[in-house]
């Protein structure tokens, strides 16, 4: 196990502390086709999950490390608390990856060990101790993270990393848990660890941060500037509260401020030698994915994969950028895989071509998953002349959404305009196989689809966010839609595109309601493990 790198270390949390924010739950199937995604973006280690807490997270584990963690492919790694039954789910989930990681933590804080963990700190250093060590003893790879690091007294913090870098820690994780530091306070913590903590040479130092602040990103970098080499972070920056630090942000400030950071890694200012080993053009994509599959919307201001990222409004910036692009650009869209929205197929494209232009841009569908999707075209491409890039992916991450296939939407009508009342019928067919159709009247059209799907599924929930995008310019575009709703204290989302708003609205809602249906199915977490979100 080495524990240098020449390069800054991506490690994608996503799966784990990204999908914890409420409404993101992900199915199996889900995460596997993100961490697919996630291998093909570079990523050297996903987070896949937490093995004990459930049954599904610890299949989710299991099947990503069999078929992402290859030799060639990221490292697997698994949350654990510092608990032997909490480390034995994470090995024994972990066992199909080449390359295994179990991260395992307890809180450091004074705060937190006097109300939460109520443990002295000599406790604590024995537990941390005595689990990594426990870890250590069935895979060689171990990180360990001490919670709240951020707001720990430094003297105990250096105590507790020596000891569990003496235990076989191979990396160490320091955790801003309640996004509470500012930059230059957290290098200091960087800069405390590498001078107090004698055999930190024998272990790689990463950060965790979250956004509360909006310091998070601004948090890693200057911890990179101060030794830190590996990154814990999640696409879109998702997560708890106001989530993680954002994996495209880290990512980009790293490559087209490479200059600025060279010297930090020892290397000449002018290397032109990527700092991670993240293919950037698979990021756009990659955003897309994660927003999609977890219904949650990317603001459009959001930096490098916000929808407004590369837009230039005001007529000096447009003027200066026909001129010169380095006017007033820093980074050119294609960086991040943003092609230029080129039209590629029609409705004459026949299914090669359509594979074909899929395989370009990097989706690998099975025979049934490619059927479906090209059944999907053939109707686009009927209603819309020209299909382009950004399409496709609409049209396969809607196909390849995993969402319980319980209700599924056969008929949506409606009538309305200004001077009539707003009517939907709408026909389903039930998980049982019955046809069922019903009609209401609303305050709008989607309004009254609603209330119909309502009455038909019966299952009382409260609609909390609707969204509706387009995926290209122009009156024939598709409308891609997502929607949030909540049963009790439980946010589950739907996502669907079509070129009929109504009827992505339809199927937006009845793919949440699918999700919600098929989680009163399913059995409760174990005791405890609910309350243990990190
Ligand atoms: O925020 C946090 O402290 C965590 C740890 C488990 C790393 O997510
Ligand atoms: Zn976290």
């Amino acid at each position: 196990m080495t524990t240098k790198t020449d390069k800054i270390l991506i490690f994608d949390t996503t799966l784990r502390d990204g999908e914890q924010c409420p409404g993101a739950t992900l199915n199996i199937d889900e995460k596997l086709v993100i961490a697919k995604q996630l291998a093909r973006l570079g990523v050297d280690i996903i987070e896949a999950g937490f093995a004990f807490a459930s049954p599904g997270d610890f299949e989710a584990v299991s099947k990503i490390a069999e078929i992402v963690g290859t030799e060639n492919g990221p490292v697997i790694c698994s949350l654990a608390r510092a608990i032997k039954a909490d480390i034995e789910a994470a090995a024994q989930a972990l066992k199909p990856a080449a390359k295994g990681r179990i991260h395992t933590f307890i809180s450091t804080s004074d705060i937190h060990l006097e109300y939460q963990l109520r443990k002295s700190r000599a406790e604590v250093l024995a537990i941390a101790q005595d689990m990594v060590a426990y870890a250590k003893s069935f895979m060689a790879d171990v990180e360990f993270s001490p919670m709240d690091a951020a707001r720990s007294d430094p003297e105990f913090l250096y105590q507790v990393l020596e000891a569990t870098i003496a235990a076989g820690a191979t990396t160490i994780n320091i955790p801003d848990t309640v996004g509470y530091i500012t930059p230059s306070e957290f290098g200091a913590i960087i800069k405390g660890i590498k001078e107090n903590v004698p055999n930190i040479d024998q272990a790689i130092i990463s950060v965790h941060g979250h956004n509360d602040l909006g310091l998070a990103v601004a948090n890693f970098l200057e911890a990179v500037k101060n030794g830190a080499r590996q990154l814990e972070c999640t696409i879109n920056g998702i997560g708890e509260r106001a989530g993680n630090a954002s994996l495209e942000e880290l990512v980009m400030a790293l490559h087209v401020r490479r200059q600025y950071f060279n010297p930090y890694l020892g290397r000449p200012e002018e290397s032109q030698e990527s700092l991670t080993n993240i293919d950037t053009r698979e990021i756009y994509r990659t955003s897309r994915l994660v927003s999609n599959l977890t219904g949650m919307l990317v603001q459009p201001n959001k930096a490098i994969v916000g929808t407004n990222a590369f837009a230039h409004e005001s007529g000096i910036h447009q003027d200066g950028v026909l001129k010169n692009k380095l006017t007033y650009e820093i980074m050119d869209a294609q960086l991040i895989g943003l092609t230029d929205n080129q039209i590629v197929l029609g409705k004459h494209s026949g299914r090669n071509a359509f594979r074909t232009r899929l395989k370009e841009l990097g989706f690998e569908l099975s025979d049934s998953e490619l059927n479906k999707a090209f059944v999907r075209f053939k109707e686009v491409a009927d209603k819309k002349k020209e299909i382009s890039d950004r399409d496709l992916e609409a049209i396969v991450n809607d196909e390849i959404q995993q969402a319980p296939d319980l209700f599924r939407v056969e008929l949506v009508q409606v009538s309305c305009g200004s001077n009539a009342r707003p009517t939907a019928t709408v026909t389903l067919r039930t998980p049982e196989g019955q046809e069922l159709t019903d009609a209401a009247i609303g305050t709008g059209p989607v309004d009254a689809v609603y209330k119909a799907i309502n009455r038909v599924v019966n299952v009382p929930n409260e609609l909390i966010e609707f969204s509706v995008q387009s995926v290209t310019a122009g009156i024939d575009a598709i409308g891609e839609v997502t929607i949030r709703l909540r049963y009790e204290s439980r946010v589950f989302s739907g996502h669907a595109a079509n070129t009929d708003i109504i009827v992505a609205s339809a199927q937006a809602y009845v793919n949440a309601l699918n999700r919600l249906y098929a989680a009163l199915q399913t059995q409760q977490k174990p005791e405890g493990v609910s309350a243990q979100k990190v």
